[in-house]
């Protein structure tokens, strides 16, 4: 399987628009060795020149879509690669980019949990704007682990797994966690066996997540902040990493300490990285000790085979 890292930043993407911290600034002005993101977004293929699956719906997807054109085949007149869309969560950053896809000629397929599903036809009525346009087909996910394929998209299987994290501000169970607010998914490569797991929202991991973890030729994990009071020390907000459900990497109980334990074949990349983490500064210690950890924070255009 191919897959090719659309958007490898948080919402807000970086550098963010409004932001002048030291690391937005110095991206901004070429002061910072750091290069730009797009916001969170993953594309799968079974293989190079296969239609596949699209992980999450950014607000950069149109620029997304022009950087990779393997998203973008000439077939007719009109045409794409995206078999169907699948959403992690019902965040801004991961359903935006649904609006941009409604020049389809059919209804768009799309992948969502009943709880995400919920949030984008009641706090966020992404899906019930569609209907104005191309219309969705949705199909259910269920987060129990269970497989399920995505016709159009050859040689994937996929399984989905409820995550602890946090749903969003406009959701109806914000506070009230639900199974499937956000997901991970298992892509396997019916052919050769080999499989990725994604999380790019990821608040805790409990001991059977960590076993599906182990069982992956590559992990793509929540990278968002690298200290739990990430956005509280730099004066931007009063939340932990935590509070809003995600692990951060330093620290006891860190996603770095998760990874270490990891089989030493395991791909180890970070997804969903704040403008705030000091790992995107390439010159900074916070990057060279994920560099000693065997830790990889994805770049846009990057993709891996497996
Ligand atoms: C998150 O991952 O916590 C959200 O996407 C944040 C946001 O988009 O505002
Ligand atoms: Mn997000
Ligand atoms: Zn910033």
């Amino acid at each position: 399987m191919r897959i090719t890292i659309l958007g490898s930043a948080a919402g807000g993407g970086f550098p963010q628009w409004n932001c002048n911290c030291r690391q937005c600034a110095g991206v901004r002005s070429g002061a910072l060795r750091a290069r730009a993101r797009t916001q969170s977004s993953i594309f799968v293929q079974g293989e190079a020149g296969c239609d596949g699956v699209l992980f999450n719906a950014s607000p950069d997807i149109l620029e997304q879509i022009r950087s990779n054109p393997t998203l973008q085949p000439k077939r007719a007149i009109r045409d794409t690669a995206i078999a169907g869309v699948l959403l992690m969560d019902g965040q801004i950053d991961h359903a935006t980019g649904l609006f941009m896809l409604r020049e389809r000629g059919s209804p768009l397929p799309l992948w969502c949990t009943d709880p995400v599903h919920e949030d984008l036809t009641t706090g966020n009525p992404v899906l019930n704007v569609l209907g104005h346009y191309c219309g969705v087909a949705r199909r259910r996910i269920e987060p129990d682990g269970s497989p399920f394929e995505i016709p159009g998209a050859a040689h994937l299987r996929l399984r989905a797994f409820a995550l602890a994290s946090k749903a969003a501000p406009y959701s109806p169970h914000r506070e009230q966690p639900t199974p499937g607010d956000n997901i991970g998914v298992l892509i396997a490569d019916t052919r050769s066996g080999r499989s990725a797991f994604y999380a790019p929202g990821l608040g805790e991991i409990t001991p059977a997540l960590f076993d599906v973890m182990s069982g992956a030729d590559a992990v793509l994990v929540d990278g968002t902040f690298w200290t739990d009071d990430e956005m509280i020390a730099l004066g931007l907000s009063k939340k932990t990493a935590r509070d809003i459900g995600h692990l951060p990497q330093s620290g006891p109980g860190g996603m770095i300490e998760w990874l270490d334990r990891l089989p030493a074949r395991t791909r180890r990349c970070l997804i969903h990285i704040n403008n705030t983490n000091p790992i995107l500064d390439e010159d900074s210690a916070q990057r060279a000790e994920l560099a000693r950890h065997g830790i990889v924070p994805c770049e846009d255009g990057m993709t891996l085979e497996l």
